[in-house]
């Protein structure tokens, strides 16, 4: 019998996409899960309103590692208004499903891509992504 993981979530996990920093980005975000209070933290390279290169680096689970690893490729050379749709449902869906518990390790590449855009977009026009507000704080200590 297959354990709770998807071939691709074992996959994604085992060998991560675009894990690392991008010396090159203009766009970083950083967000926590206040659900388990893990750190992720995604770059951006755009270009012509086109991620060209994108790479992150987590303190999460396997669950986030793989959800993250399978968000890069989803929003490599997409625009930043494909890559702002990408919802962490599209990316556990992605992968074949995520376990009900581990859904909320995927809000956490979701939520890090828009950080990251809302980060280029200040920087680049001096004004974030209307509405953004990203999980900075864990809100509380919970068990892995
Ligand atoms: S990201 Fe924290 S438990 Fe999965």
């Amino acid at each position: 019998m297959a354990g709770p993981y998807s071939e691709k979530v074992m996959d994604h996990f085992m060998h991560p996409r675009n894990v690392g920093e991008l010396p090159d980005a203009n766009g970083i975000g950083q967000v926590g899960n206040p659900v388990c209070g893990d750190i992720m933290k995604m770059y951006i390279k755009v270009k012509d309103n086109i991620i060209t290169d994108v790479k992150f680096q987590t303190f999460g689970c396997g669950a986030a590692i793989a959800t993250s690893s399978m968000a890069t490729e989803l929003i490599k050379g997409k625009t930043l208004e494909e890559a702002l749709k990408l919802t962490n449902k599209a990316v556990a869906e992605a992968l074949d499903g995520l376990p009900k518990v581990k859904m909320h390790c995927s809000v956490l590449a979701e939520e890090a891509v828009q950080a990251a855009i809302d980060d280029y977009l200040k920087k680049t026009t001096g004004k974030g992504l209307p509405g953004f507000k990203p999980h900075e704080e864990p809100l509380e200590e919970h068990e892995h």
